[in-house]
Parts: structure tokens; sequence; C-alpha cells
């Protein structure tokens, strides 16, 4: 216990048992810095203690002031607000503003930002035959991955990284014409026409329309959708030291210009893994077919012959307090489209697995995937699609995280270390001599 007038001590001392030595390492916000372990030596000329951590499990890559999650307890904040009140009161372009400048906007910087996003959702025409060129059946987040690297090559200015004004220009860019690129490649799938950016309707809306509009002189979603699509884009648009965004950063710690990097951003998110889920949540839902086979299906799940799609996560090890505002959401979107049918099954597989010990044990729950997908499938998305969506939202998530990486004095090129477990050296055999 500590002494009444003793300095509390905020350093850890390591001792070596190859050596005997003890060494007094700095602790700084719970953490240690890897770098401090180099000095721990069995000979002078030994390269020094290193930290081995495959995916990252307990190394914090970076200080960050963008997004609070507390997995156990089901929180999670965007610069500090809960993500429950920016879901009820605010709309995807404040949130995105507040994830990038750190603060929400006020009245006229929301009509500044607004205007800035809205008149920069136009692609240039020759990305219409960048689109063309795709096979009709390509992913759409293929060619949504692919059409983000293009537009590095119109603006080459944006690998100024430095330059304020060029980075600004850049998240114009990029949350503007992520839904121009989105709806586009969807198009294309269908063989239907692009349909231009409509500059007077909001940012959720302008995207459906420029999806769904067919030969109405003006498109207007229903505002229930509208705002659905809106709350979605929220939910999805940052989510701390995520596989994306860690490629975000990663990816421009080279200080390449912020469309390749967000390219790279977007194709980490492709992964079945990550924004992939749920389309598989959809699948199962499928393949369990009715309430009846519920039962059948969990005792599977339990013998480990697959998995209960869009249940658990690495961080929470609670609900997932996104899933709660979707499963709320759902109610409303389907007032409009008509129920899911898929939806009774989803809530009697949750009411079965909360209820099981299997996943009461390890802490499953519902997670963002579990009903999101039900959302867009009734809104009329295909499938495909629904990572392009995820993508969409994130961007202003992946551009926050990149700029904050450039701002940090801490950072540098990322370039993890290895442990090198091969030969050491040998000789290079003559053909002949080779098994
Ligand atoms: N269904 C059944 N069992 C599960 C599930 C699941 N969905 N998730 C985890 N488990 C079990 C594991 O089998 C393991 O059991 P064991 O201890 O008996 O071996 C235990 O729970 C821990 O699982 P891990 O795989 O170690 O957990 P991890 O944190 O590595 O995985 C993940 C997290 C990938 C999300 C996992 O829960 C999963 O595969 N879920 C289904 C896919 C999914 O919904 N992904 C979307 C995540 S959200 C997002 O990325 C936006």
């Amino acid at each position: 216990m500590q002494a009444q007038g003793e300095a509390k001590k905020t350093t850890l001392t390591i001792t070596d048992n190859r050596t005997g030595k003890s060494y007094e390492v700095p602790i700084e916000n719970d953490t240690i810095r890897a770098i401090d372990l180099r000095q721990i030596k069995v000979n002078p000329d030994d390269f020094g203690m290193m930290t081995y951590d495959p995916a990252f499990m307990n190394t914090a890559s970076c200080k960050s002031k963008i997004t609070f999650i507390d997995g156990d307890k089901g929180i999670l904040r965007y610069r500090g607000y809960p993500i429950e009140q920016l879901a009820e009161k605010c709309s995807y372009l404040e949130v995105a503003y507040l994830l990038l400048y750190g603060e929400l906007p006020n009245k006229t910087q929301l009509a500044d930002w607004s205007t800035h996003i809205t008149t920069h959702t136009f692609v240039h025409e020759n990305m219409k035959k960048l689109m063309d060129g795709f096979h009709h059946d390509a992913h759409p987040m293929g060619m949504f991955i692919g059409g983000l690297a293009a537009l590095s090559t119109f603006y080459p200015s944006a690998k100024h990284i430095e330059d304020k004004k060029e980075r600004e220009l850049t998240f114009y860019r990029l949350i503007g014409k992520a839904p121009t690129l989105s709806a586009y490649a969807y198009r294309h799938s269908i063989g239907m026409p692009y349909v231009h950016p409509d500059n007077e309707l909001s940012y959720a809306a302008n995207f459906l329309s420029m999806m769904f509009r067919i030969a109405e002189p003006k498109y207007k979603p229903h505002p229930a959708l509208e705002k659905a699509l809106d709350v979605l884009f929220i939910l999805h648009a940052d989510h701390e030291q995520n596989c994306s965004a860690n490629a975000m950063r990663g990816v421009g710690s080279s200080h390449v210009d912020p469309y390749s990097a967000a390219a790279a951003a977007a194709a980490a998110l492709y992964g079945p893994l990550h924004g992939g889920a749920n389309e598989a949540v959809l699948r199962m839902l499928d393949e369990i077919g009715s309430k009846d086979k519920i039962p059948a299906f969990i005792k599977e799940v339990k013998e480990g012959k697959g998995r209960l799609m869009g249940f658990g996560h690495r961080i929470y090890k609670n609900y997932d307090p996104r899933a709660s505002i979707i499963k709320k959401l759902a109610d409303q979107v389907f007032e409009v489209t008509g129920r899911n049918p898929k939806l009774d099954i989803a809530l009697e597989l949750e009411r079965i697995a909360l209820q099981d010990d299997y996943f009461v044990k390890r802490k499953l729950y519902p997670n963002v995937d579990f009903y999101s997908g039900l959302i867009y499938q009734a809104m009329k998305f295909p499938v495909d699609l629904f990572p392009v969506l995820f993508a969409i939202g994130r961007m202003s998530g992946w551009l926050a995280q990149w700029a904050e990486m450039l701002d940090d004095a801490d950072q540098k090129i990322a370039r993890p270390r290895q442990v090198y477990l091969g030969y050491v050296t040998r000789d290079v055999p003559a053909m002949n001599q080779r098994g």
C-alpha cells in the first residue's frame, strides 16, 4: 500500500530472469512504450527485447481523441458524445463534421459544410467510362475500390497532404463522391443509366435517388427511409482502430495521397471478417428458413458446426449499442416497406441465444450486423452492395483517423517488427542438387 506522503510511482519494474537485471520503464496512460523494452538485453550486442502481438490484441498503435468504446459496458462515443444521442439528434453530415473537426457544427458551419459536400458529389465524366469498363457482374465493392483509387489520378494535388486546404478538399470530395461511386457501381450492374446527383436532396436522399430513380422528374424517397439510411451511416461512421481504419492509417503513413489510402481502407472492409458479415447473416436466415428449425440450428452452432452470424464481437462483450438502435430502426422501416419475413426468425434466434448458456458464458450478443442487413434488404439494396453501404458511412471515420495520424508527432511510417524463425544462412545449391 502507498505510504502517506509518498508520491505514486508511475513506472513499471521488469526483472529479466535470464540476467537478474531490473529495468524501470515509465507508464503513461496505462501503457508502456514498447521501445523502452529494447534496453533489455542479455549481451551488449543483442538487438534487445520486443513484444510479440499478432493481430494487435494488446497493442495501442496510436493515441486518439476520436472514438471511445467500452466493450464490456456496451458504450460507443464519438468525440465524447454517446452514439444513441448522435443517432437521435444529428444528421450524418453533422456527425462527419464532428469526427473530422472535433466539435459539432453550429448552424452556419453546418450550412457551409453541407454546401461543400453537396457541390462535390459529381464525378468527372471519365469515371463513367471507368465504370463501363467493368464486367456486367463485377462485385460493386471491387468497382468502388477501383473508383476510389482512380480518383487519385483526377486530383493529383491531393498528394500535398501537409496542405490543410488540400486536405479539406479531399474531405469534401471523398464524402461527397462515395455515394455517387456506389450508386454508379449498382446502376452498371443492373444495366441502368447513371443518375446524376441531385443537389437539392439531403445526403441520404440523394444517394437513394442515384440508386433507384427511373423516370420520375424528381425522386423523393419516403422520409422514414431517408432518415433510417442516414442513421445507418452515423452508426457505421467510425469504430476506432478497426481493420480498415488501421489500413487507412498504415497506408497513409507512407504519405501516399488520401484517395489511394481510402481505396486500401475500403479493400480491408471488403473482407468477410469485417464489412461482409451482414451479408452472411441474411444467408444464414435464409438457410434456417423457419422458426421451427432454430433449435436444430443452435444445436449445430454449439457443436462447432458453424457460427451464429451477427453474434459476438472482438471488443463488445455486451449488447453492441449500435444493434439496439438498429433494432428500433427496423420497426420504422418495416412500417413503410412491409415486414421482412426474416425478422421473425432473427428475433426468435436472438431470444433463444440470449437464454442459452453457451452464448451467455461466452458473452456473445448481437452485433451491428445482426439486424442491419434486414433493413438494407427491405429498402431494396442488393446483398452485394451491403459492404459498399458500410463504406459510405465509414468514409468520414477513415478521413478523421488519417488526418489525426498525419498531425501526430509520434507517428512515422508504419513498419512492424517480426520474430524471424527461418534459416540463419545457407549457400545456394546448384539446380541438380535441389530436392
Ligand atoms: N457463434 C458461435 N460461437 C461463437 C461466435 C458465434 N458468432 N462468436 C464467437 N464464438 C465462440 C467461439 O467459438 C469461441 O468459443 P470457445 O471459447 O469455446 O472456443 C468463443 O466464442 C470466443 O470466440 P473468438 O473467435 O475467440 O472471438 P473473437 O473475438 O476472435 O471473434 C468475431 C469475434 C470474429 C466477431 C466472432 O464473434 C464471430 O465470428 N462472429 C460471427 C461473425 C460476425 O458477426 N462478424 C461481425 C463482427 S462486427 C463487424 O465487424 C462490423
